[in-house]
């Protein structure tokens, strides 16, 4: 009987499920030479929501990260996950970008690209496949585990065999919603045991809590590799705890050999850590076990919350649980999963919140259903399709094929900030983040800004009650804050400025107090998502008490401001649906923007919402004329708010 190995992810994979991946490279240090000596199959400490996190966040430098580790981890794989052709980003990405991200990659000291497309479209996986296997590193492909009526163990088999062909060295069934029972683990592995010829790893997440069961099984099927992490990091939406399953097996045929007490250790670094830091545990909560109906994960779920937060309809949360597996089923099963739960939950949101179905269709469900992540596993409904196209008919190719190789041109853009060939990957992935890192490392360096650690005997700008706070906090100097800090007084513009040090501090909250006002700027997490932060400020006198949020429950939402009384009998007015951001949209009689004057038809584009991270197109109703527009372009808007006054057509 042959021990199973044991892949440790509490570097990647637990804290982008619990802590939204704000775990830093200072963190994990202390404890590499220890996880080193355990005796695991590989470390996962990068890809996923890291890179994102590091240089939107973190303000490190994700490829540092990799040669810190590899510093201290001498005997142990690292293991990255790449999304295939997202490669740690969520959309596609041109063939040379996935070439040069992937050598680049290999060369810091990557051993095991754990690859996988949320579609199961092997086509997504050919050329990152073939970069890695180039390499001459280990190329661990993945089949993206979730059920639907054509997720058969035949789908999953065909895939796995499909990935071997391709040249893969091992396979992982993929389980990020922790949807697979013990019972289907144990056939799903036995029969990738007799058909395939290559190692088989499960990776599984606890969220309901089958994942111990599930391991269990999958070990008694004969599964070569299984995923854990320290308990401290273990539970809830992570990976199962590595201390429990390595005292199941102990004196059974497949004991892992660790040693347990090594293992505790390490779980006592993790857990001061945790404490320290104030992040969390991980916790099942009821809405998370109903993920055996509803099939969210509850790394989305957190982030649906969030969404409704932000449009103050948190308690429409159930209504938009119910309205998921509707979409999904629509848009052909697609497993919920990077980049594809994001279409999937925000298009559900959308349809619960405008009250009908498909009113709004952001620009990432458009792509979805035009073929641009690739093949959905079923069929989109017809009658979906044709709401969200029209006539125009889906591509058939692979995805990336339409997209130019465009890694040299995007160089030259950079070229001013970029100090080495890692600068100008990073900034192929992400152009915007990318610059603004840039920029905050120059500025950096030339002293304009100065990190907590150096500014740690100054006064603090603020009375701080954020739980997240870290050590190296950035601390921008600014007059503004000063300012405050002499008169007592604060202005919009100090808000502003707060609401940017929120964004630049890992903190979840900040709280200012001075003798004329309290704030409280709370900020929304994304866990492991894409889709960033949104600060918040409110003001009131200082007589308010603003309740800061307890995790878990937030605050009711205030009572919605009436609309402004400014209405003409005759006149229609424009209202948001929601909260965001509002820009101006083209004109379609006059270009560029629409704007008092301009002659709109039913269904014209009026201007864009950008609401939970996308675009949203807010449309006229009615033809007519635009008689006021009260809403500045790119200013923040409420739920019902008046846009525009429309003179309708007689
Ligand atoms: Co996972």
């Amino acid at each position: 009987m042959k021990r199973p190995a044991i892949t440790d992810t509490t570097l990647r994979d637990a804290h982008q499920s619990l802590w939204a991946t704000r775990m830093r490279s200072e963190d994990m240090v202390p404890i590499l030479q220890h996880l080193d000596k355990v005796g695991y199959f590989s470390l996962e400490m990068w890809g996923g929501a890291t890179f994102d996190v590091c240089i939107r966040y973190l303000n490190e430098d994700p490829w540092d990260r990799i040669r810190i580790i590899k510093k201290y981890v001498k005997q142990t794989p690292l293991q990255m996950l790449l999304r295939g052709q997202n490669i740690v980003g969520y959309t596609n990405y041109p063939d040379d970008v996935v070439v040069a991200f992937v050598d680049k990659a290999a060369e810091c000291g990557i051993d095991i690209f754990r690859i996988f497309d949320a579609l199961n479209d092997v086509r997504n996986l050919e050329v990152p496949v073939r970069a890695v296997k180039r390499t001459g590193k280990h190329v661990q492909a993945c089949v993206v585990y979730t059920l639907s009526p054509v997720h058969t163990y035949e789908h999953y088999l065909e895939t796995a065999l499909r990935l071997q062909d391709m040249g893969a060295d091992s396979i992982c069934i993929k389980d990020m919603a922790g949807m697979i029972s013990p019972y289907a683990a144990y056939e799903l592995v036995s029969l990738f045991k007799e058909k395939l010829d290559v190692p088989i790893q499960l990776h599984t997440h606890y969220i309901g809590g089958m994942a111990i069961g599930a391991c269990l099984k999958a070990v008694e099927a004969g599964v070569d590799v299984f995923d854990a992490c320290s308990g401290p990091l273990a539970f809830g939406s992570s990976q199962p705890p590595v201390e429990t399953l390595v005292r199941a097996l102990q004196g059974t045929p497949w004991d892992t050999g660790l040693d347990l007490h090594h293992l505790f250790e390490i779980s006592n670094y993790w857990e001061e850590l945790r404490r320290r830091r104030g992040f969390e545990r991980g916790v099942t909560r009821i809405n998370d076990m109903k993920v055996f109906d509803h099939q969210v994960p509850g790394g989305m779920i957190t982030n649906l919350v969030i969404q409704l937060e932000e449009q103050k309809a948190l308690h429409r949360l159930n209504e938009v649980l119910e309205e998921i597996p509707r979409v999904r089923e629509e848009l052909g099963y697609p497993p919920l999963v990077t980049p594809t739960s994001q279409v999937v939950g925000t298009q559900a949101v959308l349809n619960v919140l405008l009250g009908e179905r498909y009113k709004m269709v952001p620009q990432e469900v458009k792509d979805y259903v035009r073929g641009y992540y690739g093949r959905p596993p079923a069929p989109i409904k017809e009658e979906i399709k044709r709401l969200i196209i029209g006539d125009e008919e889906p591509i058939t190719c692979r995805p990336a094929d339409l997209l130019e190789c465009r890694f040299e041109k995007m160089k030259e853009e950079i070229r001013d900030l970029a100090e080495s060939d890692e600068d100008y990957i990073t900034y192929a992935l992400f152009p915007q983040i990318a610059r603004k890192f840039f920029e905050y490392r120059k500025q950096l360096r030339t002293g304009e800004i100065q990190t907590v650690a150096e500014t740690q005997k100054e006064a603090p700008p603020a009375q701080e009650k954020g739980k997240k706070q870290q050590a190296a906090t950035p601390v921008v100097k600014s007059k503004t804050q000063q300012a405050s800090r002499e008169d007592g007084e604060m202005n919009v513009d100090d808000v502003k400025e707060f609401i940017r040090l929120i964004h630049e501090m890992d903190v979840n909250e900040l709280h200012i107090e001075t003798a004329s006002m309290k704030v409280n700027i709370r900020k929304g997490v994304f866990e492991g998502s894409p889709r960033a932060f949104e600060g918040t400020a409110k003001i009131k006198p200082a007589t308010e008490e603003i309740p800061l949020r307890s995790s878990g429950t937030p605050e009711p939402a205030p009572a919605l401001e009436p609309a402004p009384a400014k209405r003409a009998a005759n006149l229609v007015e424009v209202v948001a649906p929601m909260v965001g951001t509002f820009y101006r949209a083209p004109a379609p009689d006059a270009p560029p923007f629409v704007e008092v004057g301009s002659k709109v038809q039913k269904g014209d584009t009026l201007c864009i919402i950008e609401a939970m991270k996308l675009m949203n197109e807010i449309e006229a109703e009615c033809a007519g004329e635009v008689v006021e527009i009260l809403v500045e372009n790119a200013e923040p808007v409420e739920y019902g708010q008046v846009l525009f006054l429309i003179a309708p057509e007689k």
